[in-house]
């Protein structure tokens, strides 16, 4: 038995504005994996989530829904605590962070921060919209950008040519919310010190707590000096108040990680054996484990840690990172049916197809991971149906049939099951360092043994041999143990599978500690199917299914966007002024991705007569060059051509949509030829 840590583990804690999708999953599927693995290793490990409930964009979401915003995070509780079950991600608690466990905390720790000198207030000038009586954050600004004249972009940053600025710098500014024109205005803010803390996070960054990659990525922060965190928000925020400080809200991210302590503490007050001061005072034996998403870094290893200490308590054991999912090689798409709900995925496909092939993918590095259609069906069926389940329905029959459902009580092939037995302690340490891929890896060789070594003694051969009923009885029994060894090894990857194979073998649940022990002389149940193959045409389906889902989803949304359509129509022009701009009828020549440009492609356009403009367009959201190559499309060809960063771009293609790969580039009635004037 190893010694008996106490450990608590957490998942980033979603926001409660939308449905869980399959690039969530990650990382409950990575926790819930890891977390089941030190359950099953006899450790007390308690996992903790929570709704992320606070902020602007969950109450303009409960807005859309005509709810309060507690309505709207109450819904969207009940659905998600579905999902995850369904996905066999198994929570010992699933809280709020609007909840008073977490009040209590927020405050308590803001007050000991406070008192310790570590918070400063001073007067900030900000967008407001005076509409909504409200302070607008960068992302809900739009405007056209000052430097390229791009329409519709956000506060901060130019799609087009990627420029930076600042919100004020936006001309013909609008408030994303209601359209209104903001204003300026002053107000008080609270800031946390994070300078105070500098030397520290330079000693914990590199503690061992994160991995060297992303501990580099925060000493580029930290050498170039850091700012103190504005944790404050006027009110109407949906959020906690700031003691002593009335009209003032903390900023959802203050509150959001003092959720994890805030859902480990709503367990403790119900539970006799946990305690919550043993695992948060500042000289704690117990671990403390967070899983999150690179996006996240800098809240978590830089104020997260601050905070703690700052407030005189314990700080993470580790912070794990992980990449972001794509799927088939590309971010998820909502028009090509990519972007799977967690509910479109479990209407179709059994969970455990994806915990196999997302821990088949995962490392500990912060590399995205791809989720390829045709790898999915074709390792899944491959590694756990014609590997692992084949090892068990191969053997089990004749155990069935002709021994009375009874093991021998031989084992003769000692050495191979050694050879399993040893390699527990490789996988466990595959485990434990979060090196999920390397692990089945080294449990798919095992497979590929025990199967080899089936096909050499071939049971179906000896069955019809007569007077070697001994033999055939030793080769089914060893195979099964076998096959209840790879189970030990994959029960947290496929809790539902092993729960299975446990009724099979008719044995107590599984621990880690069991691959030490083999059947014999033991009694079987029945066996059945433990998993069928993963289906190519339901995983069509889904993809189909997720075109709609994502379409009735955007019906269902229209104040986000709807502003486009309160935008106020231009000042008028006359019918000379229309005349100069010279539209014409463009083929697309060529279409590639442009070095360092997020956003643009480089596009030759062919305008008949041998002429050729180059355009650089931003819609590379919406498609992949291959696809607009050979298109025809209509361009504005006397535009003055303008220098941007990546060249000259000599004109404009005409596109309609609200953005991103909602954007459709305009396509002319076929018999329309480049160089043709559009009238
Ligand atoms: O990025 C997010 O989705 C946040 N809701 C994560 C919060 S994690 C923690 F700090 F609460
Ligand atoms: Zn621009």
């Amino acid at each position: 038995m190893v010694d008996q840590r106490k450990i608590l583990v957490t998942s980033a804690l979603p926001y409660a504005n939308g449905p869980l999708h399959m690039g969530h999953l990650v990382e409950y599927i990575q926790t819930d994996i890891w977390s089941r693995f030190q359950k099953l290793r006899g450790h007390t490990c308690t996992y903790v989530c929570a709704d992320d409930a606070h902020g602007t964009a969950i109450s303009l979401h409960a807005e859309k829904q005509g709810m309060t915003p507690e309505e709207s995070v109450a819904l969207i509780n009940k659905e998600r605590i579905r999902d995850f079950g369904d996905f066999h991600i198994t929570f010992d608690n699933y809280h709020s962070t609007h909840s008073e466990e977490n009040r209590e905390l927020s405050q308590a720790i803001y007050k000991a921060l406070r008192d310790k000198g570590h918070i400063a207030t001073r007067s900030i000038t900000q967008a407001f919209d005076p509409e909504k009586q409200m302070f607008l954050a960068d992302r809900y600004i739009k405007g056209t950008c000052p430097k390229c004249g791009a329409e519709d972009q956000y506060g901060d940053n130019c799609e087009v040519c990627s420029a930076t600025y600042s919100p004020t710098d936006l001309k013909n500014p609008r408030s994303a919310i209601s359209g209104a024109t903001p204003v300026e205005k002053e107000s008080e803010h609270y800031f946390f010190k994070l300078t105070d803390f500098e030397e520290f996070l330079r000693d914990w960054t590199r503690s061992g707590t994160i991995r060297e990659e992303t501990a580099n990525k925060l000493a580029e922060w930290l050498d170039t000096g850091l700012q103190d965190w504005d944790i404050s928000r006027d009110a109407p925020y949906f959020g906690f108040e700031i003691p002593d400080a009335p009209g003032k809200y903390f900023y959802v991210w203050l509150d959001a990680p003092i959720g994890y302590m805030a859902a480990f503490k709503n367990l403790c007050d119900r539970r006799d054996d946990l305690n919550f001061d043993e695992y948060w005072k500042a000289d704690s034996d117990c671990e403390v484990h967070h899983f999150i998403g690179k996006d996240i870094v800098n809240f978590h290893c830089l104020f997260w840690p601050a905070m703690l200490t700052g407030a005189n308590y314990r700080t993470p054991t580790s912070v794990s990172v992980h990449g972001y999912l794509t799927v088939n090689g590309e971010k998820m798409s909502k028009s090509r049916g990519t972007f799977i709900t967690a509910r479109t995925y479990l209407d179709h496909l059994d969970p455990e197809y994806l915990r196999y092939y997302y821990a088949a993918k995962l490392s500990s590095r912060v590399d995205d991971l791809d989720l390829n259609t045709e790898d999915f069906i074709q390792r899944v069926n491959s590694d756990l149906v014609g590997k692992v389940v084949n090892i068990g329905s191969r053997c089990a029959g004749f155990i069935k049939k002709r021994f009375d459902s009874k093991l021998s009580s031989n084992n003769m092939i000692p050495e191979l099951t050694a050879t399993f037995q040893a390699a527990g302690d490789t996988i466990a340490e595959y485990y434990e360092n979060r090196e999920f891929g390397k692990a089945m890896r080294e449990i798919m060789a095992l497979a590929d043994k025990a199967n080899a070594w089936i096909d050499e003694v071939k049971p179906w051969v000896v069955a019809k041999e007569e007077g070697k009923d001994q033999e055939l009885h030793d080769i089914c029994s060893a195979g099964i143990n076998l096959f209840r060894l790879l189970m030990v090894y994959l029960k947290p990857v496929l809790p539902a599978m092993a729960e299975k194979a446990e009724a099979f073998l008719k044995v107590e649940p599984l621990t880690w500690a069991d691959n030490q022990s083999l059947l014999t002389n033991h009694e079987v149940n029945k066996f059945k199917p433990l998993m069928t193959r993963v289906e190519a045409d339901k995983v069509a389906a889904m993809i189909e299914a997720s075109k709609q889902v994502l379409e009735a989803m955007k019906q269902q949304q229209p104040a986000e966007e709807s502003w486009l359509t309160k935008e106020p129509i231009a000042d008028e022009i006359t019918f000379d002024d229309f005349a100069k701009v010279d539209l014409r009828i463009a083929k697309i020549a060529n279409a590639e991705h442009v070095e360092g440009a997020a956003k643009l492609l480089r596009l030759t356009l062919d305008i008949g007569g041998g002429q050729t403009r180059n355009v650089f367009a931003g819609i590379k959201s919406a498609y992949a060059p291959e696809a607009l190559i050979g298109k025809h499309t209509v361009m504005v060809a006397n535009l003055k051509p303008r220098k941007m960063k990546f060249g000259m771009s000599e004109g404009m293609v005409l596109a309609a949509g609200p953005g991103g790969e909602d954007l459709w580039i305009l396509e002319p009635h076929d018999g329309a030829e480049p160089g043709m004037r559009v009238m």
